[in-house]
């Protein structure tokens, strides 16, 4: 197995850069190919190597698939990527509906990302530095090269998205030394622990597999290069949330019992305002952190965190085997398909697959002003804020869409019938007309708890597909 080359590989992949409390993401264009590749050749990009002392400023870049063309990149180069990434986040209608991008969410209600930027470059400072990092930009031929599109400037991060709950608490673990097993057969159970190639091309995923290369045509008697090596894909969303829509709602049907309000929100995220799980921790999750140590498997039903939940529909933790599989007798039960179904959910078993070739590494920021709970009560303008979601993976459709549309957007996900994730999903009905705007809750007596009329809390503002090229394949490209 190659041992990471963190040298290679820029930060992001390994670093949130949370200490760089200011961030901005600057969406470009390429101007003048000649200076734009120049300055990507000597642009300080932060790489993955740990240093004594942390930087004061990142900088990292990433590319779509018109960048690449723009920066001279040969057709024949650029085809050998995927298609979802060739295709693009709004490249095609069927995908649209896929994501879940329709009604508002649609890519032509979008702020951007209708045509492609060609370049992303992500700027984090400590707080307040932020102009400096600016200014050295502008000092360089930047300008020459680049026209800024459109700036993404984020808040200072302090971990709270906008609805006002601690995030960033569930992260996977890279395995970097790769000595944690992916061996189907020895990993009964849900473990936090993720193969480098989950996050990075040219490492084996969690298949044992490694993604193809991407061979660059080299010049006569040159080695060709591989420009997938030690890079990533790199999904961005910019995801407008409606604060006062969600607490206003929730104080509706709460009858304004403050207690009741917090309550339901819980119940839509699957974790307490200050990031404790509604599961607490009481398992001993390979990888597993302060807060993260738990499954779903002594909950099945979702009695204490509600199946629809925003985490459990995102991350069903249900290891290689559904919910309440558990130890060898039972997994070779569910393998050889004899494992009793539940009342009513038959065809549940197969609906969460899994979750380990699905995790994502998330590293977006939020941004716009913020609202605190009593502010978001009072009427009031639907200010611009929410989050730029951001996630790294190695394959876009199983990781990211596979979460998005599988999980997070499915009307059916784990046997529910007619609702999609309460914090995110759109509200459009289903094609026979069902509605899909209520949320349930079961409870460990009577009927479900059951929230009709949910608005949309959530609406698509722009969104593309990126390559964070490894720094010597961006070196190829910028010398190309
Ligand atoms: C504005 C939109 C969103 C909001 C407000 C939001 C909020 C949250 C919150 C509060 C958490 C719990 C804290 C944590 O575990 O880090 C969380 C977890 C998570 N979210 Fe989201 N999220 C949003 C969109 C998305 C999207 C679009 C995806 C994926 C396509 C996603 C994937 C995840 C994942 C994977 C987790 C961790 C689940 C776990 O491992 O338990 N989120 N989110």
């Amino acid at each position: 197995m190659p041992a990471v080359d963190f040298a290679d590989i820029q930060g992001l992949a390994r670093f949130g850069h949370g200490r760089l409390r200011a961030a901005e993401f600057l969406l470009l264009e390429v101007a003048a190919p000649d200076a734009a590749r120049a300055w990507l050749r000597s642009a300080p990009l932060t790489t993955a190597q740990l240093r004594e002392t942390p930087p004061q400023t990142a900088l990292q870049v990433a590319l779509t698939a018109d960048g690449l063309r723009a920066l001279g990149i040969t057709e024949a180069t650029v085809s050998r990527f995927p298609q979802p990434f060739l295709a693009g986040m709004a490249g095609e209608a069927s995908r649209s509906r896929r994501l879940g991008d329709v009604g508002d969410n649609d890519p032509l209600n979008w702020q951007w990302g209708r045509p492609a930027p060609h370049v992303l470059l992500m700027l984090y400072a400590a707080e307040g530095g932020l102009d400096a990092l600016m200014a050295e930009l502008r000092d360089t031929n930047f300008d020459t090269g680049f026209r800024v599109m459109r700036r993404l400037p984020t808040g200072i991060a302090r971990g709270i998205e906008p609805f006002g709950f601690v995030d960033g608490v569930s992260e996977p673990v890279i395995d970097w030394d790769q000595t944690f097993t992916t061996d189907l057969h020895r990993r009964l159970g849900y473990a936090n622990m993720l193969a480098p190639g989950e996050l990075l091309l040219g490492y084996p995923n969690e298949y044992q597999e490694t993604a193809p290369a991407v061979l660059a045509e080299a010049a006569p008697g040159q080695r060709a290069t591989d420009l997938a090596r030690n890079g990533s894909f790199l999904v961005l969303r910019q995801l407008h949330q409606d604060v006062r829509g969600f607490w206003q709602y929730l104080d509706r049907v709460a009858g304004a019992d403050p207690a009741q309000r917090d309550r339901l929100a819980s119940l839509m995220v699957g974790r307490h305002r200050d990031g404790r799980g509604l599961i607490p921790d009481h398992e001993n999750i390979p990888g597993g952190r302060s807060g993260n140590n738990f499954t779903y498997s002594g909950d099945v039903d979702g009695n204490v965190c509600p199946v629809g939940a925003h985490i459990r529909r995102a991350n069903p933790r249900t290891g290689d085997h559904p919910a309440g599989v558990s130890g060898r007798w039972s997994w070779l039960m569910s393998t050889l398909g004899f494992r009793r179904r539940r009342d009513g959910l038959a065809g549940r078993h197969d609906l969460v697959a899994s979750s380990r070739f699905h995790r994502l590494v998330r590293r977006g920021r939020e941004y716009g002003s913020r609202l605190s709970v009593d502010e978001a009560l009072l009427p009031g303008p639907d200010e611009e804020r929410g989050i730029l979601f951001v996630c790294l993976c190695a394959d876009i459709v199983r990781q990211f869409e596979f979460v998005q549309e599988a999980w997070l957007y499915s009307a059916r996900f784990d046997g529910l019938g007619g609702e999609r994730d309460p914090l995110t999903g759109a509200r459009t009905p289903l094609p026979d007309g069902t509605m899909t705007d209520h949320y349930s809750a079961p409870r460990l007596t009577g009927l479900p708890e059951r929230l009709e009329g949910l608005p949309q809390f959530v609406t698509v503002r722009g969104g593309a597909y990126f390559f964070m090229p490894g720094i010597r394949a961006l070196q190829f490209i910028a010398g190309a």
